[in-house]
């Protein structure tokens, strides 16, 4: 028996469909959702094998009950359905054994459309606008159902995203302390990069996460390379050019964080595509790749290392304004340098005589390091060794 209106008896689609097919005695009641053309049956109440739906099934939205009453071709109620031809030269009329109809929107509390409510019977039905009344309402309670299932599924995915990335960032701190702290405060210029590109809120959220696991992949390299103190070998850098691909094969297996496998890939990849593992350019590059490398750079060059002193902010900045539009994305410099700009670094002035955008003069100063070294390991570690490295990796 369905449950009584009241606030309490509403809780889930299962609830409302029901609660719907029973009081209109119909032999189906289904819940859809629109997508791309497509209506997808998210949950079915009554007979459903007689009429070929199940959970999931998906169904053309052209040439259907659905699209033709959201047009207005047909009304929201069909006693008889083979006394209306708008429907009764529908191929699912006959195939399914349609023969009464009940049909309305589910609307969002943002107005969004998500898809309908609808019930179905194989006899024909007295149906007329009480029916109609009655099948608007619960759609309501639907939309609202809907909304509290997909908020509970958002909160449990949030819980094992979060605690999935503080399992492996504990394992990278176990090994690699500084990495897993260099990490965490790069989230913040990172956020803010984002927000000046105009990224959505989720795209943010992504790009967090990305910046928080960037080097999750240096767990995977021993720690004669990872803790060595002094300047790596080519063949050690060889080996720990491979923590972008471990990385991207521990974040993909863990299924709250495998969209994010492209971009920790590609946190290497440089503008111009010498960067590796893939040699990807430009725009082929995530974006979230693209910011977290030119924040990693700058926060690695203005950080303390055993092997040197940070370097002053300035000669940071010149390095990624040096290195834009060749390691670096210049769209994502410039974002940076405008939050740096912003209040970070109060004391930046731009150079006399610069270039709109340029904040920082054109001098070199004598011991300068390389951004490219800050990120990126020496394609020939002989000339490399000349320059003081701003950061190992
Ligand atoms: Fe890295």
């Amino acid at each position: 028996m369905p449950k009584p209106l009241g606030k309490e008896a509403w809780g889930t689609v299962e609830e409302v469909l029901e609660t719907v097919r029973e009081m209109l005695e119909m032999d189906i009641a289904y819940l859809s959702e629109f997508e791309d053309g497509v209506q997808c049956v998210r949950d079915v109440n009554g007979d459903a094998d007689s009429f070929g739906l199940t959970r999931g099934t998906e169904i053309p939205l052209t040439d259907s009950y659905c699209q033709r009453m959201l047009d207005g071709v047909i009304p929201n109620a069909i006693g008889d359905a083979h006394s209306v031809p708008a429907v009764s030269d529908l191929e699912v009329t006959e195939s399914a054994g349609i023969a009464a109809y009940v049909g309305v929107p589910v609307v969002l509390s943002d107005g969004t459309l998500y898809g309908t409510l609808c019930c179905a019977d194989h006899d024909e039905k007295s149906l007329g606008g009480r029916e109609v009344q009655f099948v608007r309402l619960l759609a309501k309670l639907a939309a609202r159902a809907v909304e509290r299932e997909d908020e509970a599924v958002r909160r449990s995915e949030a819980r094992a995203h979060s605690a999935a990335l503080a399992a492996l960032l504990a394992s990278l701190d176990a090994r690699d302390a500084y990495s897993a702290g260099h990490s965490a405060s790069v989230v913040a210029l990172a956020t803010e990069c984002a927000t000046r590109l105009g990224c959505s809120e989720s795209e943010v959220a992504d790009l967090r996460s990305v910046a928080l696991l960037h080097d999750i992949g240096k767990v995977g390299i021993p720690d004669s390379i990872l803790r060595k103190p002094g300047a790596l070998t080519a063949a050690e850098w060889e080996v720990m050019r491979a923590h972008p691909e471990i990385g991207a094969r521990i974040v993909g297996s863990v299924d709250s964080l495998r969209r994010l496998v492209p971009a920790v890939r590609a946190e290497h990849e440089r503008f111009d595509g010498t960067g590796y593992p893939d040699g990807l350019a430009g725009t082929d590059i995530p974006l979230a790749s693209r910011i977290v490398l030119v924040c990693d750079a700058y926060h690695a060059m203005v950080s303390d290392r055993p092997y040197r002193k940070a370097l002053p902010w300035e000669v940071a900045c010149r390095e990624l304004e040096d290195n834009a539009g060749t390691q670096f994305d210049p769209r994502v410099v410039a974002a940076l340098l405008s939050v740096l700009d912003g209040g970070r670094n109060p004391g930046r002035r731009k150079a006399p005589g610069s270039k709109a955008g340029r904040l920082v003069a054109s001098q070199r100063p004598a011991n300068r390091s390389s951004a490219s070294a800050a990120v990126s390991p020496p394609s020939r570690p002989s000339a490399q060794s000349a320059r003081p490295r701003a950061r190992r990796e």
